[in-house]
């Protein structure tokens, strides 16, 4: 059965004895399954690479768990998983392969598209980035004046900001301490200033990054950035070439903003936005952790796209993470899905996640175009555990909606810790451990009257536990960790995405927004009518208006 001939996902046998299945185990309480089953929690461990996944405290059984592998094997997961890694055009909407797996692939490895393999190309761009990377954090790369670079600014949006951002925070104790890095996304001038007023123009180099090399955002600061850094040199466009760099498949359009394509880091239309912290839009983090690490992120991603397309369905990780998510957003109708680590240098992780899934499977017609009968995507968010704690844990706990949790922590503090720093570690770990523990099994209403508490005060102290947590454990937050750990979570959106029969690789959805502003923004500079605008924004328009004294 392929995607077009499979039928409706909620009519297959598969999904309605899901939803009998879900019946039948109604509010089956977390304390009853550990009870009533001692090698649960052994059982529900997987690993993966490095990371240590413990699935034990899910509202599932066995049978959960076979009914979930059949689903997956109805909808064909695994055929659409082999033609991806094959590089078969599975963006359909846009007829595009879908390779990110090939941006880790080894040199020795062969991946074709449209008969082409491009792995070579891959690793030329690897080379001349590490080159360039080597060349700026010696010093040997000088700016305008002869001076060597000592601040980085990235300018970005989405996936050309998100991935590189990210990973440069988690990967903060790997950085060459000695540069100072930026990353400017938003169109809010003040994003640009911030970034850039303490810099000195002669020390500074700018990373204009965007695939498509016409996203407003990205060109408006990049344009920006360029006066600032001309103004404060006091020279002409010719020091252009020695302060920017572009990262981008549009060579003539990086060639029309004034950047020379020699100092173009190319990638591909296979390789998605959100998908492409690991093709040179990493730039930026190569330049911060250098190229030897860089790799070894590289490596981390390979090996969970090699246990994703081999691992058998049992064992298999983002197989197992993607039906989990499955199992609580079609059967228990949860609406979100919180990652929440407890690590700070993973703070921007859940922000990385947001358009890694969010823009991936906020879908709602199908692979043919038909209407969705089907909750696709949830709504992805959470910040680092412990300030969770102090701010909506309270709703994970006491609150009427379900909320499964992602708790990801690690054994060790990174290396370059101090000691008397390191020292917090085992208390933030005991946070990570406690919580899964109190959102699992909660405290019965006997346990707290047990202690002594007023019977009027007994139901707002009982937790009913129940709640539903993925516990990911890694001994070190490392470059290889952190890849392993972002290709687990873009498989477990590929498995979702592919169950649900949509395409996880366009992002139609943010296209009208943009069509929107591009015709209102003349209406707020020079007052153009806008033909057809509501009543509504006419009014926020022509206040705003007035409020600018225009
Ligand atoms: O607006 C969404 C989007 O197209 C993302 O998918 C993408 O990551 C981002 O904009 C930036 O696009 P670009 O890299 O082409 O500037």
């Amino acid at each position: 059965m392929n995607a077009e001939t499979r039928g409706r996902l909620d009519h297959l046998p598969q999904w309605q004895a899901l939803a009998e299945h879900r019946q039948e185990l109604g509010d089956t309480h977390l304390r009853e399954l550990f009870a009533t089953d001692p090698g649960r929690a052994e059982r529900y461990t997987l690993r993966v690479g490095d990371l240590h996944l413990d699935y034990s405290k899910h509202l599932i059984t066995d049978e959960t768990l076979r009914l979930l592998r059949e689903l997956a094997e109805a909808t064909g997961v695994a055929r659409l998983r082999d033609a991806m890694f094959r590089g078969e055009k599975i963006n359909n909407t846009e007829d595009r392969a879908v390779l990110h797996t090939a941006l880790r692939a080894p040199r020795s490895a062969a991946v074709r598209v449209d008969g082409k393999d491009v792995v070579p190309d891959v690793h030329a761009v690897l080379t001349k980035m590490a080159t360039f990377s080597d060349r700026v954090r010696s010093g040997q790369w000088t700016g305008h004046t002869g001076r060597p670079v000592r601040n980085v600014v990235n300018i970005g949006i989405g996936g050309s900001d998100l991935g590189p951002a990210m990973a440069y925070e988690v990967l903060r104790s790997y950085t060459a301490r000695d540069l100072t890095f930026r990353f400017v996304s938003n169109v809010d001038g003040a994003d640009l200033h911030e970034a850039v007023r303490d810099l000195d123009p002669a020390e500074t180099l700018f990373i204009v990054a965007s695939k498509t090399f016409t996203t407003i955002e990205t060109i408006t600061n990049a344009s920006s950035a360029r006066e600032w850094l001309l103004a404060g040199l006091g020279a002409g466009p010719e020091a252009v070439a020695k302060h920017f760099v572009a990262l981008s498949t549009n060579a003539a359009k990086v060639a029309e903003f004034g950047i020379d394509t020699a100092n173009m880091f190319e990638f591909w239309d296979w390789v998605g936005g959100r998908y492409s912290y690991d093709s040179a839009i990493g730039l930026s983090l190569m330049l911060a952790i250098g190229p030897d690490a860089f790799r070894e992120m590289l490596a981390g991603f390979h090996e969970v796209d090699e246990h994703f397309r081999t691992a058998p369905a049992e064992q298999n990780a983002p197989l197992l993470l993607g039906l989990l998510g499955i199992w609580y957003n079609n059967f228990h109708d949860a609406q979100s899905h919180a990652v929440l680590p407890y690590s700070h240098y993973l703070s921007k992780f859940t922000a990385y996640l947001q358009q890694l899934d969010m823009e991936s499977n906020g879908k709602s017609v199908d692979r043919q175009g038909e209407p969705v009968t089907w909750q696709t995507g949830p709504v992805v968010w959470g910040t680092p555990g412990t300030n969770g704690q102090h701010a909506y844990y309270q709703l994970l706990h006491q609150g009427t909606k379900v909320v499964p949790a992602d708790l990801i922590g690690f054994a060790r503090p990174v290396a370059d810790l101090p000691e008397r720093f390191a020292a917090h570690h085992d208390l933030l770990m005991a946070n990570l451990f406690a919580q899964g523990q109190a959102l699992a099994f909660g405290k019965t209403a006997e346990e707290v009257a047990a202690e002594g508490v007023s019977a009027e005060l007994v139901p707002h102290r009982t937790f009913r536990g129940n709640h539903p947590t993925t516990t990911i454990l890694a001994a070190e937050l490392t470059p290889s960790v952190l890849g392993q750990l972002v290709a687990l979570y873009e498989h477990k959106v590929f498995v979702q995405g592919a169950v649900w029969n949509i395409d996880s690789f366009d992002q139609w959805g943010v296209e009208l927004g943009k069509v929107l502003a591009k015709r209102v923004e003349p209406a707020l500079t020079e007052g153009t009518e806008v033909p057809g605008l509501d009543a509504s924004t006419a009014a926020l328009v022509a206040r705003y208006r007035e409020l600018r004294g225009r």
